[in-house]
């Protein structure tokens, strides 16, 4: 049985204007490769299989989108097309002929324009089949068309040609009707247009825009459909426009954070990647960076510059002004910073709190618990209301080998502490400010591990009239 739809994605291009030894479709766009939002809009139209031609870099993008098929929620089959010449896009979907020969209808995307739509896609696909099409081009008015293909019209107003920057003469630059990098194609006629190609331009390249024109001349329909959002065409060719590209999706994300009820003090300084979810009501200050996977409950409160990464914070939690975390879970009611440190795979029990200059690793802080000042924690298994005087450090690492620390529920510990792990502190544990406690402390116990005071007579400061 032949398949229906399908969708074709062009990331093989250098990307020579990014100055990078980075492929360009690997590039993030707000926590994400640009790649991937053309992968998940494309997804969004449920296709009956995804293309990729590949070319510069290939085996990195293709390990990436491999490795990230699941995390970008793609369930279509995705296939993927070496283009060895990077002669240009024309040459990219000749590579792909195979996924053609497979489809009646593809539709085919520039792998350089993260900010596209899936609804624009869903009503580019259903127009085109409404219109039985021959083929049919996204395209849309811009404030500045430099170096965009240009959409040229016949005098009835229907589509003729689309021309290169590179080749358009000063009448066809004024032209601010452009190409997107967007289109749908039956792919017979596709195929057919693909064979009479020529290359074009001073980099002698077989343009996939000129397919266009070959369609209509063999009579088959030729559509151009518009939008007025040009933000979804804009295509990415240099850091500027990364950063453009950047921004406006971030004011996206923003809008979306609030219209469900997320206050943001300072939305134009509020960095969300697309993959974080937040909870209605909490309260977020400016500067604050929230990326990768992270969660965040409902009623938190992130004070100005905190920066989560790849977490999950529960409802309720307060994170003061320079919190950062990495990799770890904070349950409901916890207390943070301000200036605390969760290195990866910490996590905080019910209530717990972590105050300043505090930093915790590889470690389960108690329901309740509370480790407030100036503390290195990692390694450790923390029971329930444990506190942690001032100044404590675990003492993980052997110079070889990182060891545990075990500290039981309601152990109280002084100030400036050390633990040498490994070592297991018993419950209802006290011990003595200014300890270096290296053996098991059983519960109860009191330890005090610290040479006794000597005062000498005398020896202290000399007075000046002496
Ligand atoms: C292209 C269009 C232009 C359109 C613009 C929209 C052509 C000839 N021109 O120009 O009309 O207005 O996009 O953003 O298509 N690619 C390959 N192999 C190659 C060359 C390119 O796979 O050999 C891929 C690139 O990775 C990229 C896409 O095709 O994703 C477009 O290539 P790019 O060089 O960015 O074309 P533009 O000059 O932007
Ligand atoms: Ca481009």
């Amino acid at each position: 049985m032949v398949a229906k739809n399908s969708v074709l994605i062009l990331a093989a291009g250098k990307g020579t204007r990014m100055k990078s030894s980075l492929p360009k479709p690997l590039h993030a766009v707000c926590g994400y490769p640009i790649v991937a939002h053309i992968l998940k809009a494309a997804q969004a139209l449920n296709p009956a299989g995804i293309g990729v031609v590949i070319g510069h870099g290939a085996d990195q993008v293709k390990q990436t989108v491999l490795d990230n098929l699941s995390t970008w929620g793609i369930t279509a089959p995705v296939e993927f097309f070496v283009q060895e010449d990077l002669s240009g896009s024309g040459s990219a979907v000749k590579a792909a002929l195979p996924f053609l020969q497979k489809h009646d209808n593809v539709m085919i995307l520039n792998g350089d324009t993260p900010l596209l739509q899936a609804d624009t896609l869903q009503s580019m696909q259903t127009a085109f089949e409404k219109a039985n099409a021959g083929t049919l081009v996204l395209a849309v008015e811009v404030p500045n068309p430099f170096g965009y293909g240009r959409i040229v019209r016949d005098a009835q107003n229907q589509f003729e040609k689309i021309v290169e920057q590179t080749d358009a003469d000063e009448k066809t630059k004024q032209i601010r009707e452009i190409n997107s990098g967007m289109y749908v194609f039956n792919s017979k006629a596709l195929q057919n247009a693909l064979t009479q190609l020529k290359p074009q331009g001073p980099k002698h390249e077989y343009y996939l825009t000129d397919t266009l024109a070959l369609i209509k001349q063999a009579g088959l329909p030729a559509m151009v459909f518009t939008t007025q959002d040009y933000t979804q065409a804009l295509g990415i060719n240099s850091r500027a426009q990364l950063a453009e590209a950047a921004q406006i999706m971030r004011a996206r994300i923003n809008q979306f954070h609030m219209d469900n009820g997320v206050t943001l003090i300072n939305p134009q300084d509020t960095y969300i990647d697309a993959g974080v979810q937040i909870g209605a009501d909490t309260n977020i200050a400016s500067g604050c960076y929230l990326l990768g996977n992270t969660k965040i409950g409902q009623n938190c409160t992130l004070e100005s510059s905190v920066y989560i990464n790849n977490s999950i914070i529960h409802n309720d939690v307060t994170l003061k002004l320079g919190t950062y975390i990495e990799e770890s879970e904070v349950a409901e009611t916890c207390q943070l910073g301000p200036y605390a440190h969760l290195r990866p795979k910490s996590i905080l029990k019910k209530g717990a709190k972590v105050g300043n200059f505090s930093e915790i690793k590889k470690a389960v802080i108690g329901e309740g618990s509370k480790v407030n000042h100036l503390s290195y924690i990692g390694d450790t298994q923390m029971g329930a209301g444990v506190n942690v005087g001032a100044g404590t450090i675990t003492c993980n690492y052997d110079g070889k080998n990182k060891h545990q620390t075990i500290i039981e529920d309601h152990v109280f510990v002084g100030s400036n502490v050390n633990f040498v792990a490994p070592v297991t502190v018993h419950e209802y544990a006290k011990i003595g400010a200014g300890s270096t406690i290296t053996k098991e402390v059983a519960a109860q116990g009191l330890a005090i591990a610290r040479s006794r005071q000597v005062v000498l007579e005398n020896k202290g400061v000399k007075k000046e009239h002496d």
